[in-house]
């Protein structure tokens, strides 16, 4: 089994985005997570497509779009030729969310849902085959540095009972306040990819922290 580091950009030092870029190229990470916002689906408005070009522009691993953000058919074939290797979407954004699921595909990325702490997974349960990754938000979607949400755990059991037998690749991936502390017990609940930004960025070495997170899933 693969377990995936993602650390989120949200958390870097925009002012020297480009360093921060280099140390994840360097680093044992696996995916650039970049966090969109709109300040409608969320309370927080984070960037768009320039920021994800320069990103796109300097980054060596591939780029895990989180889009919290409503009516995304309108942005994802857009994200996709900005350089998103995997889009994400949020269920409670979706009305149509088989279409939108056909639609990142047809865009050529990988096919995400996130779904906010107060969702079940079960409300997947008819997508669930088509989907490459299912994101399980351990907090409030919005900021970074929050505080992690216990129910995560069994969320995590719960997705893992749901794709037994029909979709067992897909990925079981977990955002918001991901750290050292807690990264070995997803890994028990059944999770493989981890989004960190504080947990990374806030320390003095981030590098070594990637290293940290990575020996603890493997
Ligand atoms: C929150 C974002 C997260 C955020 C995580 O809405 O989706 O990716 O950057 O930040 P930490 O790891 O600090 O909770
Ligand atoms: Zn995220």
């Amino acid at each position: 089994m693969k377990y995936i580091i993602a650390p989120s950009i949200l958390a870097a030092d925009f002012g020297n985005l480009q360093r921060d870029i280099e140390m994840i190229n360097q680093s044992e990470a696996d995916w650039f997570h970049v966090d969109v916002m709109d300040g409608v689906f969320v309370p927080n408005i984070s960037f768009g497509f320039p920021v994800m070009a320069a990103v796109k522009k300097h980054a060596t691993k591939s780029l895990d779009v989180h889009l919290m953000i409503v009516d995304p058919d309108k942005f994802i074939p857009e994200f996709a030729k900005a350089g998103a290797d995997r889009i994400t979407v949020h269920y409670e954004a979706c009305t149509h969310l088989h279409r939108t699921i056909q639609l990142i595909k047809a865009s050529g990325c990988k096919a995400g849902v996130a779904l906010n702490p107060h969702t079940p997974v079960t409300l997947l349960q008819d997508v669930i085959e088509d989907l490459d990754l299912v994101l399980i938000m351990s907090v409030n979607p919005g900021f970074g540095g929050q505080a992690f949400i216990h129910n995560t755990y069994k969320k995590i059991q719960d997705l893992k009972r749901l794709i037994q037998g029909v979709n067992e690749d897909l990925i079981i991936q977990v955002d918001g306040g991901v750290s050292l502390l807690n990264i070995t017990k997803l890994v028990s609940a059944g999770a493989n990819a981890f989004v960190a930004g504080s947990a990374i960025f806030a320390t003095d070495n981030p590098s070594q922290t990637i290293i940290e997170m990575k020996n603890l899933v493997t």
